[in-house]
């Protein structure tokens, strides 16, 4: 799979977009909520920062739906309240949108108008001091100039790799994942190990390139799925894609797909746990970490519909729903478009049976970074994770 030409949302604001499906991820936002203020406010008593007159924010793995300028939105208020407050002109801000090249940025332009008439509509007239503006590009490169910024948001997109890990096919040709779509109770250590190299070298990459890009004294707050479990095949976060793997299999059965095609699938994605990704922040040494904490949101979360019971059915068509806007593009590549709707009929019957038994939940990560003022590399090389890299702080 050519992951930075095939992973986007489904775009569009129609019925089955990531727009119109993505109330999990705001509920998400809303959790991380307290962390970002605190994040933000610490920012902007930073004295390097008092004599800044634009402050430069990026969201990385923006999407097409609207939680992106949402969470723009609170931190231009935050910040531009917190300066009134203290009777201190605000600065102008640059916000800067990423995702990958085949996003949905029509979606997110579109709804820029509304974006400003909000911010000019507040208590506050600053709908003329921020400027949004797009970048594409993968956040496992470079995507900003030298020392351009001054505050990283991202949310539920670091999960994904930069490729399906190399390694899944054995010499023979053989595919070591069989009759698995991720890491599953059958998915042999050497996958498992493949999986984990492959998130250590793209989030790395992803460090490296912010170390470049943000300056000193510069913040990010990084929302991830990551899982509990030290042994990754055993976690919760594994479930959403049995769920599809079984789906897969169903469809198989019916004669809409091969067995075989199945097996040559794997998602590009990898749940971290807490020490891999401090390891990881350790390794790359140009950030300290200041905060790293686990939550958990069920599968459910924020189903918006004003009803206050939902039967099993209606939760499993909710998740659903969202599943088949993060997944569709990914699935339809391989699978071919034509059997999406077959397969996600069957899903929903997969899901609801797994709601009969359990109420299954998404572990997370928040980590919140400070860039910091010196460091001397001594080594760095990101192709042999093996290797020790020294990162020294002054
Ligand atoms: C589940 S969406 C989250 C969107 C948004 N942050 C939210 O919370 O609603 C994940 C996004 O990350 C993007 N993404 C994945 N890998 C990326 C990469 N290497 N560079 C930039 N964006 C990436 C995907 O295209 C997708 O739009």
């Amino acid at each position: 799979m050519d992951v930075n030409r095939v992973l986007h949302m489904n775009g569009g604001e129609g019925e089955a977009s990531y727009a119109s499906n993505s109330s999990l991820q705001r509920a998400v936002i809303t959790m991380v909520k307290p962390i970002l203020e605190e994040t933000i406010l610490d920012l902007v008593s930073d004295e390097a920062f008092l004599a800044s007159k634009v402050l430069c924010i990026a969201d990385l793995g923006c999407s097409s739906g609207p939680n992106s300028l949402s969470v723009i939105s609170h931190i231009v208020d935050t910040i531009t309240t917190t300066c009134h407050k203290q009777h201190r002109q605000p600065p102008e801000f640059q916000v800067l949108l990423n995702d990958l090249p085949g996003n949905d940025f029509n979606t997110v332009i579109k709804s820029l108008p509304s974006f400003y008439d909000k911010l000019k509509r507040g208590n506050i007239n600053h709908g003329r001091s921020c400027f949004v503006a797009a970048m594409p590009g993968s956040f496992h490169h470079r995507l900003f100039p030298r020392k351009s910024i001054h505050f990283i948001h991202s949310s539920y997109s670091l999960q994904y790799l930069s490729q399906v890990p190399k390694g899944l096919v054995s010499k023979e040709g053989m595919q070591l994942n069989k009759g698995n779509t991720y890491i599953a109770s059958t998915t042999p250590q050497v996958v498992s190990r493949a999986y984990y190299e492959q998130f250590k070298h793209d989030f790395y990459s992803f460090l490296h390139s912010r170390s470049e890009e943000v300056i000193k004294g510069g913040r990010a707050v990084l929302t991830l799925i990551g899982r509990r479990t030290d042994d990754p095949s055993r976690d919760e976060n594994c479930v959403p894609w049995k769920m599809i793997t079984l789906a897969l299999k169903d469809i198989a059965e019916e004669g809409h797909i091969e067995e075989a095609q199945i097996d040559s699938f794997n998602f590009p994605c990898y749940a971290p746990s807490a020490v891999e990704v401090q390891d990881i922040i350790l390794l790359q040494g140009s950030f300290s970490l200041t905060r790293l904490e686990g939550f958990e949101i069920g599968w459910d979360s924020n189903m918006t519909t004003g009803n206050t019971s939902f039967d099993t059915l209606m939760r499993a068509r909710y998740i659903s729903k969202y599943v088949r806007a993060i997944s569709e593009p990914m699935l339809s590549s391989h699978f071919g478009a034509l059997v999406m709707d077959a397969l996600f009929r069957r899903h929903i019957e997969r899901v609801a049976e797994l709601l009969n038994k359990e109420e299954p939940k998404f572990n997370s990560l928040v980590i919140t970074l400070i860039r910091k003022v010196n460091i001397i590399y001594t080594s760095v090389t990101v192709f042999n994770s093996e290797e020790i890299l020294q990162a020294i702080s002054l």
